[in-house]
């Protein structure tokens, strides 16, 4: 497979051993072989200037919890400095709500630099000084940005050109064109009593676009109204 470029992702996090993780298997792990993409971890702890290798602090002004210090996560970040055309991002629950939309302009740039927040946090002025985007895979609490970073990862990379073999299914999915995907069936025809519409066995594909597109409005206005009506992002 001749492949343009590598996408290059680079990750700061105090867990490089929770990386590639799933990315390590199916359909990533291949796309990764093939050099569509690559990773590399950097731990943050290794940019500490003590003998304890002290990461965090307290917050000030007092509350819970231990925020990430910004001269550390500032070492560790000008020592692997992205691309001109990256995105930079931090993760966390505080960001911009990550979407599909999000996720294709990413797909387009050169490579992407990812800081996986932990704790209560980290310095916001680390956040200003490097221009970093902060993004949220969710409205729920990870305890940390890592499982966000694997997500946010496989996302993109499948977009890749040299990922997937059918480009044309990602057409049809959900959230493109804002709605939901309509629902599938497979064999066998007979399963416990149930048989899948009969339009789909009817071989008549004008009908079945028209199911398929009646049927992906209905489920989208039921389940999630609100991408009906949104913006696109
Ligand atoms: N870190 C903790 N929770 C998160 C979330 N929902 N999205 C991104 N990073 C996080």
């Amino acid at each position: 497979m001749k492949i343009n470029r590598t996408y290059n992702i680079t990750v700061l996090t105090l867990f490089p051993e929770m990386f590639p993780g799933s990315l390590g298997h199916s359909l990533a792990a291949k796309a990764r072989e093939n050099r569509v993409w690559d990773l590399q971890t950097v731990n943050i702890r290794d940019f500490a200037d003590d003998n304890y290798g002290t990461v965090d602090d307290v917050p000030y002004g007092g509350g819970p919890g231990m925020i990430l210090k910004p001269e550390v996560l500032g070492r560790a970040f000008d020592a692997n400095i992205p691309g001109k055309d990256w995105d930079k991002i931090v993760l966390t629950p505080r960001g911009k709500p990550l979407t599909q939309n999000r996720i294709k302009k990413i797909s387009t740039k050169k490579g992407l630099l990812i800081v996986c927040g932990r704790y209560e946090g980290l310095d916001e002025r680390f956040v200003k000084s490097r221009s970093l985007e902060e993004i949220s895979i969710g409205d729920y609490i990870l305890s940390g940005g890592e499982p966000a970073a694997i997500v946010l990862i496989d996302s993109v990379v499948r977009l890749l050109s040299g990922t997937l073999k059918e480009t044309a299914n990602i057409c049809e999915e959900s959230f493109e064109n804002s709605v939901l995907e309509y629902p599938q069936y497979t064999r066998p025809l007979h399963w416990e009593g149930m048989t899948p519409p009969e339009v789909l066995l009817s071989g008549d594909h004008a009908a079945i676009k028209k199911w398929r597109e009646e049927k992906s409005l209905e489920d989208t206005k039921s389940r999630r109204p609100e991408l009906i009506f949104n913006e696109k992002k």
